[in-house]
């Protein structure tokens, strides 16, 4: 695994997460935010994302930002959970890295679950949650899973 470190991002890293997300490509972006959008659009995401209700996970590598989770409060006393890692950085182990750092975070905060959705394609993202003994459920909106949290 590259040598990372992770931390919570606060408003002096928008810009790295700008950068992160908006170079995502077509797939990846689909992948992130589940459904076609444009690299202006994932920007602008990172641009207004509120840092103080959104808490966001960053790896960096030598200062750089190359990987980011998200936990967006659900409305139902839990998180939604979001990751993505760069391209060239993928298959290194960070994305369960992030992983696990999310579900740690969201349990230490005492939330009573973590919820994400994915698309059917996204084997990697299956594979990570599959490893934790996660289990991927389906619904008209595609799969998804809720993790029940130790209060
Ligand atoms: C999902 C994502 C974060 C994974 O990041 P990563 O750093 O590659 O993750 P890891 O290296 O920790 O693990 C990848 C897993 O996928 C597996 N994998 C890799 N390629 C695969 C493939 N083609 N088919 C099935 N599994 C595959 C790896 O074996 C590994 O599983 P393992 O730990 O059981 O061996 C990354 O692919 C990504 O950023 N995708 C775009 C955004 C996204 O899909 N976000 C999730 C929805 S919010």
């Amino acid at each position: 695994m590259p040598d990372t470190d992770i931390r919570l991002l606060d408003e002096q890293d928008r810009a790295a997460l700008v950068n992160h997300l908006f170079g995502l490509d077509a797939e990846e972006r689909a992948s992130r935010f589940m459904g076609r959008s444009s690299s202006e659009m994932a920007g602008r995401y990172a641009s207004k994302l509120d840092f103080a209700v959104t808490s966001v996970i960053g790896c960096f590598e030598a200062d750089h930002l190359i990987g980011a989770a998200e936990l967006h409060p659900n409305g139902q006393g839990g998180a939604e959970f979001a990751v993505a890692v760069d391209p060239d950085r993928r298959g290194h182990g960070l994305g369960s890295l992030l992983t696990d750092a999310a579900l740690e975070l969201a349990a230490h905060a005492g939330l009573a679950e973590m919820t994400l959705h994915c698309l059917p394609t996204n084997c990697r993202l299956v594979a990570i949650l599959s490893r934790r003994g996660i289990r991927i459920l389906h619904d008209e909106s595609g799969p998804f899973a809720r993790i029940a949290l130790a209060a």
